[in-house]
């Protein structure tokens, strides 16, 4: 085990905040792991970092997680059971599986981060969420250094939600994910009206995986900032679900306000919107703002800190519960 000392973080996160972790080891399997929980349980777990907001140097050990692989079992005439190790990149894998036709990742293609981390927040864009396809979840009990596997069912998925940032939150280290994919009769799913729109563009009838892998990265591309250009953590904000009467009432001073019903009581309202109706969309505040093409990212324009960022989220938070009274939630791991 190598334990290193006072390592940036800046080429390990999204964002590119630059702070220090006083001690950092990466590792690269499941053995070199358990070895280091032997001796350190006050962690903290660095997987793709994309979904992160630093916001002061790591005291506690920074552990990496690097490992790599991909395992495959075939299951049934059409279907495949992959497994995966956490530090495999999400979006190379999704590119992988395309490659090999296998379906069922291709909406969420170009999605930063590992695939260690998918399940923690459900990643989900275009009509899909990826515990449609995940069978289980192997991990590592922080205190033990037992292997847990966690069913589908045991990951209590919800939207941008899941076991592991409620009760199993800071218990665990994934360290695998197994996925079911189709090998044929693809469910393919172009229901969200912008793939629809880039397929007609390019005049394709009938889509393959690649076909909508590629749509999906023309409007992320189109939207969202690449983090290697611009920092940013994708959506910054979850889309909020407020109460139906609480709709009603703001539905009178906003007609044109978008949303989406999610039940008979509740309706969800895309962060996007309010944030851009308070003027905040495409605005540079010091280093850090609202990206021009989808309001919902905060992006760092270089130089910005994590307490930078995060004072623009309190801020944009605030402006939403005095015009609104509705409350944004932050969807980011702020540390
Ligand atoms: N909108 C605006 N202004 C904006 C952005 C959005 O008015 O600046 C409104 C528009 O009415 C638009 C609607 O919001 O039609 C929805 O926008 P979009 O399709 O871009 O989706 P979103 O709700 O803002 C969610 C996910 C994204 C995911 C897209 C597509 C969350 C928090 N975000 O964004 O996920 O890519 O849908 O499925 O649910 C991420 O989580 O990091 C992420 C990028």
């Amino acid at each position: 085990m190598n334990i290193q000392q006072n390592v940036s973080l800046k080429p390990f996160n999204t964002f590119g905040i630059d702070v220090a972790a006083k001690r950092y080891v990466s590792i690269t399997s499941i053995e070199e792991l358990k070895e280091v929980l032997e001796t350190e349980k006050d962690i903290f777990v660095l997987s793709g970092g994309s979904n992160l907001l630093l916001t002061q140097a790591i005291d506690k050990l920074t552990v990496h997680i690097n490992t790599k692989g991909i395992q495959t079992e075939i299951s049934g005439v059409n279907e495949v059971l992959v497994t995966v190790q956490a530090g495999e990149n999400w979006h190379d894998f999704v590119l992988w599986c395309i490659a090999q036709n296998y379906g069922g990742l291709e909406n969420l293609s170009l999605i930063p981060g590992n695939v260690g981390t998918s399940p923690i927040q459900n990643i989900g864009a275009y009509g899909v969420e990826v515990k449609d396809t995940i069978t289980q979840v192997l991990a590592i009990e922080i205190a033990t250094g037992k292997e847990i596997v966690f069913d589908n069912e045991a990951c209590d998925f919800g939207y941008r939600n899941s076991i592991f940032k409620q009760e199993a939150k800071g218990k665990y280290i994934i360290v695998a994910v197994t996925f079911k994919l189709t090998t044929k009769n693809h469910h393919l799913n172009s229901s969200y009206g912008a793939i629809q729109t880039a397929l007609d563009a390019q005049g394709v009838t009938k889509p393959k995986l690649k076909e909508i892998s590629d749509a999906v990265i023309s409007i992320r591309n189109s939207k969202l900032p690449n983090p290697d250009d611009i920092g940013n953590s994708g959506s910054f904000f979850k889309n909020p679900v407020i109460a139906k009467s609480t709709f009603l009432s703001l539905q009178q001073q906003y007609s044109e306000m978008p949303f989406y019903k999610v039940s008979e009581q509740e309706i969800k309202i895309p962060a996007g919107w309010l944030i851009e109706q308070c003027g905040f969309k495409g605005k540079r505040i010091g280093n850090t703002g609202s990206h021009k093409n989808q309001a919902l990212v905060l992006v760092n324009y270089g130089n910005a800190t994590g307490e930078e960022i995060y004072a623009l989220a309190k801020r944009i938070q605030k402006t939403i519960k005095e015009r609104f009274t509705i409350d944004l939630e932050i969807e980011v791991n702020v540390l």
